[in-house]
């Protein structure tokens, strides 16, 4: 959708992650509203997300063997123009009702997101009609016709809705021409393309890095319906099926004498796999869902959204620069081909700030240009950094730790600080066991981050306080940087945040409100002591 204010990618990608990982990671009060407001924007996230990946394809080349003799951009664009279907006030709703299947670009003119897009939108009209697809290609000024865009539902710029027989679906391809070409024709009564000679096998082939790939002895029976319906409701895979295993072999070499046969092909490393499930149509979208990706994914702003939603929750991610990675690829390839389908495995180029800083910030490691090992375990919400050597067998354990979950989640923490004759100990992640949690005494703990708007004003009363209360044997003032420490037991998402731990009873910490003038936090911190001490006496007895 276009924003009407620009967003940055960074936030794009920290916002993915704060939803995905948001269990254990906390915002200040001052950004969680913030955070909800974009929350609500998601849907136009992911689509923004796709769009964006499409200003990184539109930079690369095309693959090799791909559209060898394209027409130039501007006759794609004047032979679209008459393909693709003005609507106006008058005209939508007519159009929408006397055709089967109408996808509709609705769009603003000042929106570079929707520019962007239109060529795509033409350029695939141009490959329907070629391929004699009875679906036609309209666009609409949503912000020139704004009642027709609103008895679309077209409410941001660019949007795509399919209607069938009247009835709109949302977009869910991707966007690229072929991408919304594969899309369109699963959606429109075409879900696979048959492939009959080894000529259109070979054309095929130069034209689709990823296929499905299906051969029956006939195009009927419970398992072929499986794979049409597979095929239907995935998004961004082409399948192609075949009865004739010369013709399959060509697409997917090296098939096993079989009466049937369902395969991923893909144009990298395990470049086939084949599908050993029982033919049901969830089965083998959960079989492209897994394979979909390359051993070791490299992480582009092309395909975060998909590795982020990836069913695999248990991800290893490798930090380095892309030279020193390419003497890694050939270990991590050989552990993600043992972990194959427990553990997702990613590339992040370190020097790509908008990929890597937001994963970096998690370990407070952004500022890092070693090449690092780490691990997210998406439905846990925990993190998990490899502190050993990079040695293949060190990478080895580390998985395997991950996967029989015996490796330890990963905490952040600040290196351990100087307190002597400190009036407010500073606590950091790795002393906040020694010093709150087993600490004889009583602590009164100020949680802060140096983003939040109040912190310095509690800061300040909670400085007055210890003065107050100095000499007092049994309290001890403290004080976190919640940003750059965590620990388990800490589980705070409101800054500044004042906890009480009475001695002897550290399990349970007492809110104390930030708001409470000095006197009454004084009379506060003097009734808990009393409490706690009043409960140790009577322990002892
Ligand atoms: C659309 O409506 C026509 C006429 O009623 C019908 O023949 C056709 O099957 C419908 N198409 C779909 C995809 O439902
Ligand atoms: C610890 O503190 C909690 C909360 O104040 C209280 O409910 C509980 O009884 C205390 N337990 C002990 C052993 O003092």
């Amino acid at each position: 959708m276009c924003a009407p204010k620009p967003t940055s990618r960074f936030i794009f990608s920290t916002l993915i992650l704060l939803l995905l990982l948001g269990s254990f990671i906390t915002i200040t009060s001052s950004e969680s509203s913030k955070a909800n407001d974009d929350v609500d924007d998601m849907e136009g996230i992911e689509e923004l997300m796709a769009l964006d990946e499409e200003d990184e394809l539109q930079e690369q080349p095309p693959p090799e063997g791909v559209h060898h003799d394209k027409p130039s951009e501007a006759e794609v664009l004047s032979k679209a123009q008459r393909i693709v279907l003005e609507l106006n006030t008058d005209s939508t709703k007519r159009v929408i009702d006397e055709n089967e299947y109408v996808l509709v670009l609705g769009y603003a003119p000042w929106c570079a997101r929707s520019a962007e897009l239109m060529p795509r939108f033409a350029e695939a009209a141009n490959s329907l009609k070629d391929l004699g697809s009875s679906l036609l290609m309209a666009k609409l000024d949503a912000e020139r016709y704004p009642k027709a865009a609103t008895v679309l539902g077209i409410k941001g710029f660019p949007t795509l809705l399919l209607f069938v027989n009247g009835t709109s679906q949302p977009y869910s391809g991707g966007f690229s021409s072929e991408e919304i070409v594969i899309w369109t024709r699963k959606k429109t009564g075409v879900p696979v393309v048959r492939i009959s000679t080894v000529a259109e096998a070979i054309e095929f082939i130069k034209q689709h890095l990823m296929f499905a790939v299906g051969l029956f002895q006939k195009f009927e029976g419970p398992d072929y319906d499986e794979f049409v319906e597979a095929a239907t409701s995935d998004n961004e895979i082409q399948f192609v099926e075949t009865s004739s295993t010369e013709v399959a072999n060509v697409l997917s070499p090296d098939i096993k004498p079989t009466d049937r046969f369902v395969g991923l092909v893909k144009s990298e490393p395990e470049k086939y796999t084949t599908f050993e499930d029982t033919f049901k149509k969830e089965k083998i979208l959960q079989f492209l869902d897994h394979n979909k990706f390359p051993l070791v994914t490299v992480l582009t702003e092309l395909n975060s959204a998909r590795v982020y939603s990836s069913p695999n929750k248990l991800q290893v991610y490798v930090f380095a620069e892309a030279d020193d990675f390419k003497e890694l690829l050939e270990h991590f390839q050989d552990v993600a081909r043992k972990f194959r389908t427990e553990i997702m495995f990613v590339f992040v180029d370190i020097r790509e700030d908008n990929l890597a800083k937001p994963f970096l910030t998690l370990f407070g490691l952004e500022e890092s240009d070693k090449t690092l090992v780490t691990a997210f375990n998406y439905k846990r919400g925990s993190k998990y950094l490899l502190q050993s050597d990079l040695t293949p067998k060190n990478i080895e354990e580390f998985c395997l730790g991950l996967v029989q979950s015996t490796f330890s989640p990963y905490y952040k923490s600040q290196p351990i600080p100087e307190n002597k004759d400190a009036s407010i100990q500073i606590i950091v992640g790795k002393t906040f066991d020694d010093l709150v949690l087993r600490s004889p005494k009583n602590i009164l703990l100020e949680v802060h981050t140096p983003w939040c708007m109040t912190c310095e004003t509690t800061s300040k009363q909670i400085e007055k306080l210890a003065k107050h209360f100095k000499g007092l044997e049994s309290l001890v003032f403290a004080r976190i940087d919640a940003s750059a420490n965590e620990h388990p037991e800490l589980q705070v998402d409101d800054y500044p945040t004042l906890l009480f731990y009475p001695a002897g009873n550290k399990s349970k910490p007492i809110k104390f409100s930030t708001k409470s003038s000095l006197k009454d936090l004084a009379v506060l911190i003097n009734n808990h002591i009393k409490g706690s001490q009043d409960h140790t006496t009577k322990d002892e007895l």
